[in-house]
């Protein structure tokens, strides 16, 4: 079959018909709400949109749940998805929105019961109870009983073996299950990555702690040509070939396990790019004195709180010649201005490659701040809605989520 003939397969939620069906989405709208209880951030609530859309075009209605926060004893007003519904009947304009106080019991009952064609019920916080983080079969169970069809759009919540997120599958017949569409395209764009990219394949891999991400670290040395380490977790490696830091981060419990990776990195073939200097502070703190210096020759008393102008241009060249990239963690502290410009040149960089056609996958809350921040959102190939989940997924592991509806 030639690529002109090959015809997409349409997903099981795209060729479902949900007409007269009600349809119990789990989404993830765990979005940061300011002290007045506005959202900051709404990139959760719109991708879901295209999934909800679908359902109300074929005819259908909607139910969604959701947890917001942590919340700890119950019922809180912090934590109420009531603060959701104003927004979200902007975003859905023209479909009636209702918003049910609790997620089981009589009244959410009644009112999904009652629910009609294009309409969306909203409920409140799955997390007020705490079978729902416990994983409670009972509490799945009477969740189950509120739509006809589950849906999982929650990538965000994939990571956790939570009532709603996986254990509620269970409940439903094996047609009556089913990835939204946010869901798909996140699998599909981390599989992508993982298991079918063009080579060159750049990970850049930032953030403060070794820690947070070793596993992805190892579980990418088996796919990556080349892997970029920035960040505060830079230190630790070049510490453990025998640099000096200074005051910069280290985390001493792992300097052999950053010595091991480099081995095995050696070993596979895969290139590591540390960078060669950085931008050093005689303090944290955007009033600091700046200098620079190599970043395996950081005096004492001195950090590295950002890569250096030289690294910028290493890192640089590696992102614009690979075909695919996947960035997680920033490069710097880009909280501060003095130490954006790192974060900032990989952002430009992944930009300018995906442009020239590179596959670009960015993930993780940091990362993606910066983006919107730099003003390169879209001009990236995708945005990962999950910070956990997709490091999860990107150690390799199976996501309770996911796993719950693929299984069955
Ligand atoms: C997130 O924001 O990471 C997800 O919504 C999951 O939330 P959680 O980390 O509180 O489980
Ligand atoms: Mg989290």
């Amino acid at each position: 079959m030639t690529l002109k003939h090959k015809r997409k397969v349409m997903s099981k939620f795209s060729s479902y018909n949900f007409s007269g069906q009600k349809a119990l989405i789990r989404v993830d709208f765990n979005v940061p709400l300011n002290d007045k209880y506005e959202i900051t951030d709404d990139t959760r609530i719109k991708a879901a949109i295209p999934t909800i859309r679908k359902i109300l075009d074929d005819g259908g209605s909607v139910i969604l749940m959701s947890h917001l926060g942590r919340p700890k004893d119950g019922p809180t007003e912090r934590y109420s998805l009531k603060h959701l519904v104003i927004h979200l009947r902007r975003l859905l304009q023209g479909a009636t929105i209702l918003f049910a106080k609790d997620c089981i019991g009589g009244e959410a009952g009644q009112m999904a019961k009652s629910l009609r064609r294009g309409e969306i019920l909203l409920l409140e916080n799955l997390r007020f109870y705490k079978e729902e983080e416990k994983g409670d079969k009972a509490f799945a169970e009477k969740l189950s009983k509120l739509g006809d069809v589950y849906v999982n759009d929650a990538f965000g919540a994939a990571h956790r073996a939570h009532a709603s997120t996986a254990v509620i599958a269970q409940f439903f017949p094996p047609d009556k299950k089913m990835f939204g569409l946010l869901m798909e395209s996140e699998v599909a764009s981390a599989e992508r990555v993982l298991h079918g990219s063009q080579k060159p394949f750049t990970a850049i891999i930032g953030g403060a702690k070794v820690s947070d991400k070793i596993l992805v670290l190892e579980n990418l040395l088996d796919k990556a040509t080349d892997i970029i380490i920035g960040g505060g977790m830079a230190y630790t490696f070049e510490k453990a070939q025998g640099g000096n830091i200074g005051q910069s981060l280290c985390e001493e419990e792992r300097l052999g396990a950053a010595k091991e990776l480099l081995a095995k990195a050696e070993t596979k073939g895969v290139c590591i790019h540390l960078p060669s200097d950085s931008l050093i502070a005689d303090k944290f703190a955007n009033d600091a004195e700046t200098s620079t210096a190599p970043s395996n020759n950081i005096p004492d008393g001195w950090m590295g709180l950002d890569i250096g102008v030289n690294a910028c241009e290493q890192f640089c060249n590696v992102i614009k010649h690979s075909k695919t990239i996947l960035w997680n963690g920033p490069m710097g502290v880009f909280e501060m201005e003095k130490f954006q410009h790192g974060t900032k040149c990989v952002a430009s960089a992944v930009a300018e490659s995906t442009q020239n056609g590179a596959f670009s996958l960015v993930g993780g809350g940091d990362s993606v701040s910066a983006l919107n921040q730099f003003g390169f959102a879209n001009k990236v190939s995708y945005i990962s809605t999950g910070g956990g989940a997709m490091l999860e997924y990107l150690e390799g592991k199976t996501l309770p989520g996911i796993a719950a509806i693929q299984e069955s």
